[in-house]
């Protein structure tokens, strides 16, 4: 699991995520689009847009990064039960089967953002570790 020292260190770092939620939303979405281009065609909805600059400022796009990044919020807030945590995140690996988006992808998208808090939000090495042991301990539920 996770000390409290390992959480404390993950929930300090999320207020400079929440203080700018859109734009480093859309910041990691962009990483993680760039690292799989095939990926855009899971959403038809600004699909059209392309892999490129403009894709931050579509609309379409903005939603649904900041929808994921309030959803991943709620995971860090509740990061003191992990079995919640999980059980969360395993119900939108669920919602997410019939679009044809696997564990894979979700596991692909996590395993950015401990790097990308470091190097976008200020997170420290510590912080970092301490994302990468939360990823791990939640990666079963979403098997
Ligand atoms: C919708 C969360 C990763 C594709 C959603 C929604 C949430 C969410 C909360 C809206 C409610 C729902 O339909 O369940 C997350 C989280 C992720 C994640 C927490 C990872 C930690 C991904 C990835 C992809 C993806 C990696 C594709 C590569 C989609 C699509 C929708 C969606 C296509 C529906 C968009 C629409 O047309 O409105 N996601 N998601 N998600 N997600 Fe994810």
């Amino acid at each position: 699991g996770l000390t409290t020292a390992q959480r404390a260190a993950i929930q300090n770092n999320w207020a400079t995520v929440s203080a700018n939620m859109q734009e480093f939303g859309d910041a990691l979405f962009m990483r993680y689009l760039l690292a799989n281009p095939g990926d855009i065609q899971f959403f038809p909805k600004f699909q059209s847009a392309g892999v490129g600059a403009q894709l931050r400022s579509n609309e379409a796009f903005q939603e649904q990064t900041l929808t994921v990044f309030q959803f991943l919020g709620q995971i860090v807030a509740k990061l003191g039960d992990l079995d919640a945590a999980g059980k969360m995140l395993q119900e939108r690996v669920r919602s997410h089967k019939p679009r044809g988006i696997t564990m894979a992808q979700f596991e692909r998208l996590l395993d950015l953002l401990p790097r990308f808090l470091q190097e976008n939000a200020g997170a420290n090495g510590p912080c970092a570790d301490a994302w990468r042991v939360a990823i791990a301990n939640l990666m079963p539920y979403m098997r």
